[in-house]
This record gives structure tokens, C-alpha cells and sequence, in this order.
């Protein structure tokens, strides 16, 4: 296994590689699991060589606390990775390398779709999000790169940064990995209770029913139902439920049937806080 934490090293060994136009990059904060490891599946099955990086983003961070408590665990990581050899290349560098001296975000304009959902709750979050995908997309020039489908926000935003900084990069959005109760995966899993990760089931519960009633019952009323059953919901604290259309991800009141619509939900549980989605039509 190649591991690598200076970009010089990486990029010293990149030059050496046959086809450098065949690289697949699957970026993480670590905490792995079988999310992750899913999206290196699909990159090894469509590129020579890829590269996963391992960097837990300050600038994507609004909040210090949220960041202190990301769970980071490099050695476990690492063993994690272990059964992929030499078909994959680990960049794990520190935020000075990556950044130089400043760790500061660039400011984006996304078309507006970074002031919906996360960003509005998150102020400055595609910012940081747009800013390290840049640093690593200059540094390692992919061909394609893999992002889960449970971020789908970001996964909109990362489309709309290629388009914006003209990458050549094609980007691959990749189905949601869930545990077999449901629960998305997602590395703040990490910091539940096996109580509250049972329980955790809830909200994709919560989004199937939005799916299954999606075509009899208009956008505002299967708003009102589950922001309801969140609310009657002892261990939750919902932060959003919002039925947006995929390109502008504003909340839908009308539903035209030439869109594509997601329900999304932002909610606490232990003071963890968890995202999912889910595709209604
Ligand atoms: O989805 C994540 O884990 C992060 O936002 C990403 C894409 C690795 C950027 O830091």
C-alpha cells in the first residue's frame, strides 16, 4: 500500500504512473467504513490507479466543537484499507501541507444552491467543501471522482465547481450504502450508542413513507405528516425535513412531473447529527 502525506511524494509518483489519464480519486475525512470502501469498489472497477485521500477539512467546519469531535483514527483506517494492497494510493496529508500557511476557504457563488439545507445551517460549509476539492483536484488530476449520494447536496455543489473552475473531471455519484436496519452509513455513526443507532432506523423509515405517499398527497402535507412524526420522536431533534427539486433544491410546493424531486433530512440524535436522503420520483 502506497501512503503518502507531502504532495511533492505524490505527485512524484504520480508522474511515474503509465497512464496518468486513468485516475480514479475517492476523497474521505476517514472514519471509514463500508461507504467508503463501496465507493473504492466502483473506482477500482473503472481506473488504472486510485487515489483515496484521508483529511479531516477545518474550512468545512462552521462550528470548532463539531470538528474536535469528528472521529479521526488513521491506524484503524489504514488496516481497513489493507486488503486493497497495491491497487490503491493513500494521500493523508496535514492541513499545512495542503493549505500552506493559510487555511482559509475561497468564496464560491454555486448558482445558490449553497444557501439551501446544509448551508444554510452550515454557513461556509460548500465553501470549505469547494476549496480543499480544488487544492486536490489541481494536485492529483483525476479523471473521475466518487462522492455518496447521502451528501447529495454537496454532490450537486461538486458539479457545479468542475463546471465553474472548467476541471476535467467527471463526477460520479454513487447510491447511498445503508446498515441492514437502514441507517445510512455515515463516520458520525461512530459516535452513537448502539441504542440511538438502533433507534437512528427512523428517519429512513421516515423518508420511505415520504416516498411511498409522494403522487397521492402534495409536497406540504407529506411535509407537515413527517416534520410531525419527528417531532413526536422523544430521542430526535429535526433540524429539516424539505421536499426540494434536484437542481435548484429549493423546498417544492408545486410538483411538476418533468422535475426530479429528494426528500432530505437533517436531524440530532445524542447530539450527533445525521443527514440522509432519498429519490421520490
Ligand atoms: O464528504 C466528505 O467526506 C467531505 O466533505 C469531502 C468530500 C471529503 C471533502 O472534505
Amino acid at each position: 500500500m502506497h501512503i503518502f502525506t507531502k504532495s511533492k511524494h505524490l505527485k512524484a509518483h504520480l508522474n511515474l504512473i503509465k497512464d496518468p489519464g486513468n485516475i480514479g480519486f475517492v476523497p474521505t475525512m476517514g472514519a471509514l467504513h463500508k461507504g467508503h470502501l463501496s465507493l473504492i469498489d466502483i473506482s477500482l472497477k473503472q481506473n488504472k490507479t486510485t487515489i483515496v485521500s484521508i483529511f479531516v477539512n477545518p474550512t468545512q467546519f462552521n462550528n470548532k466543537e463539531d470538528l474536535n469531535k469528528y472521529p479521526r483514527d488513521l491506524q484503524k483506517d489504514l488496516s481497513l484499507l489493507e486488503n486493497f494492497n497495491d491497487q490503491i494510493i493513500i494521500f493523508c496529508p496535514s492541513p499545512g501541507e495542503l493549505y500552506g500557511s493559510s487555511v482559509t476557504s475561497e468564496s464560491f457563488n454555486f448558482g445558490g444552491i449553497e444557501n439551501e439545507m446544509e448551508g444554510a445551517f452550515r454557513p461556509g460549509h460548500f465553501d470549505g467543501v469547494g476549496t480543499v476539492l480544488s487544492l486536490f483536484f489541481n494536485l492529483i488530476q483525476p479523471r473521475n471522482a466518487y462522492f455518496g449520494e447521502k451528501d447529495f447536496q454537496q454532490l450537486q455543489i461538486i458539479k457545479k465547481l468542475v463546471e465553474i473552475k472548467k476541471f476535467d473531471i467527471n463526477i460520479i455519484g454513487c447510491p447511498i450504502y445503508r446498515e441492514p436496519n437502514g441507517l445510512a452509513f455515515s463516520s458520525r455513526n461512530a459516535r452513537l450508542s448502539t441504542e440511538s443507532r438502533n433507534s437512528a432506523d427512523f428517519i429512513y423509515r421516515i423518508l420511505k413513507q415520504a416516498k411511498e405517499n409522494f403522487g397521492t398527497k402534495n409536497a406540504i402535507q407529506i411535509t407537515e405528516e413527517c416534520t410531525k412524526a419527528f417531532h413526536n420522536h422523544h430521542s430526535f431533534d429535526l433540524e429539516y425535513f424539505i421536499i426540494a427539486e434536484v437542481d435548484t433544491l429549493k423546498a417544492a410546493s408545486e410538483i411538476k412531473s418533468s422535475k426530479k424531486y429528494r426528500a432530505f433530512i437533517a436531524a440530532f440524535i445524542e447530539g450527533v447529527r445525521l443527514i440522509d436522503n432519498i429519490a421520490l420520483n
